[in-house]
């Protein structure tokens, strides 16, 4: 797919740009603090309604317009598919609006608003619509940060591919702190333990159906991002993902505990159904320890992944480059596995990852870019990159939120 124009209005420091984007590499250059990051953000925003950056939807809306009564920041793209899509238009726009209303006691409420070519869609509805994938700096996190960046990479790339997933995520994430708010009750003030039994089969289901495609997912990831890592590191490392869920339908017997720790073990034969029975059957055995604790200590919301390469634990044994080079094996994987999965390619999303890379990696990235659909990548230095790329990029310079395109020059 490819995005054909975006507009901008009170987004960080874009009061207003209207822009027409080509397909191909578009080189987003500027010096430090002018609104490359904040661009691709808008971006990105549009393929999961969050930010990747932002704890808050707050935090986009333009500074200058804080104290207005009425603040709307704007985010409008017109994008294509590429042919294959049947079920679906060719020419789509997305529209999301961050609305801030002051009322008269100076409180101010943000409402979202997200409409696909003109009409009012839920965030569920409308995740997946457009796709993209976001290379970032920190994203040697995913590796070496705690499990709480390893889901949140998961749900991002998932709620994209997946329908229902995020719909899934957000029930799951509520029946969760209902279920926590009980085990709290029971744990101070005692009560009928049984009043658990709707919230444990509640939660089961749910979240039986978010393990079944994490399995999945990572199964698949796993394939592609192997033989990446083998051709990026020249046949040295061979690349495991191993999902640790909290919840394990398939728990290793005790005599597997010797195996080793990157040891495969396949749970892609698992249906949701037994995933869900399992993981009832397991929350009535802790429940006991559950109201002890007060909260939930097993399921999707405590998982993990961990990276093995040549078998050692990437996220404590592995050099930086090591991790550096696992996660763009990732990110390259996942981009062929958004492809498979949607029948579209992604938009790419680069922001300053180049400057992170050694010359032999550079050239590596560069080479596997030079071919995709549509990739928007950001630099303060243009330096970093090959003639080949610069030469057929289109240059976007930016100054203080303005953007001004860069002729090209006929040879
Ligand atoms: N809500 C907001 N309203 C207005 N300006 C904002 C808002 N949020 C951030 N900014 C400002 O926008 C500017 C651009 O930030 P951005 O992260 O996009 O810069 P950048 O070009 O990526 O810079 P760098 O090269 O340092 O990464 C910064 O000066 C930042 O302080
Ligand atoms: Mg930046």
């Amino acid at each position: 797919m490819q995005l054909t124009h975006l507009s901008l209005t009170q987004f960080r420091n874009f009061s207003r740009l209207d822009i027409d984007v080509p397909g191909g590499a578009v080189l987003l250059v500027g010096g430090n603090a002018q609104g490359k990051t904040s661009l691709l953000e808008a971006v990105y925003y549009l393929a999961t309604f969050t930010s990747f950056h932002a704890s808050h939807d707050r935090q986009l809306i333009s500074f200058w317009a804080k104290n207005e009564p009425l603040v709307v920041s704007r985010i409008v793209a017109d994008f294509e598919y590429s042919a294959g899509k049947p079920d679906r238009e060719t020419r789509q726009r997305l529209e999301v609006r961050l609305i801030s209303e002051r009322d008269d006691f100076g409180n101010s409420r943000l409402r979202k608003e997200i409409l696909l070519n003109g009409v009012g869609r839920k965030v569920g509805e409308a995740i997946g619509v457009f796709n993209a994938v976001l290379f970032l700096p920190h994203m040697l996190r995913i590796v070496e940060g705690a499990p709480e960046e390893r889901r949140r990479y998961l749900n991002l790339s998932l709620s994209q591919v997946t329908p229902g997933y995020a719909s899934d995520l957000a029930e799951y994430n509520r029946l969760l702190s209902q279920r926590n708010a009980l085990l709290k009750q029971l744990n101070e003030r005692g009560g009928d333990a049984d009043q658990l039994t709707f919230w444990d089969e509640q939660l089961a289901a749910t979240g039986a159906r978010i393990i079944y495609t994490r399995i999945q997912a990572i199964h698949e990831l796993e394939k592609l991002a192997g033989p990446v890592l083998q051709d990026l590191t020249r046949g040295k490392e061979v690349l495991r993902l191993n999902y640790v869920p909290a919840f394990d339908p398939l728990p290793l017997s005790p005599l597997q505990y010797a195996l080793p720790l990157d040891a495969p073990v396949n749970r892609s034969g698992q249906s949701v159904d037994q995933i869900r029975r399992g993981f009832q059957e397991e929350l009535s055995r802790i429940r006991h320890t559950e109201i002890q604790r007060g909260s939930s200590t097993i399921g999707p919301h405590r998982d993990d992944l961990r990276f093995f390469s040549n078998g050692i634990d990437l996220g404590i044994y592995g050099s930086r480059g090591q991790c550096r080079t696992a996660v763009l094996a990732l990110k390259l994987a996942e981009i062929v596995w958004m492809t498979q999965k949607t029948g579209q390619t992604p938009v790419l999303l680069l922001d300053e990852v180049l400057a992170e890379l050694d010359p032999a990696r550079r050239e590596d990235l560069l080479d596997r870019l030079l071919g995709s659909e549509q990739a928007l990548v950001t630099t303060t230095d243009l330096d970093l990159f090959t003639e080949d790329y610069v030469s057929a990029a289109q240059i976007w310079r930016i100054t203080t939120g303005q953007v001004q395109v860069q002729p090209t020059v006929d040879a």
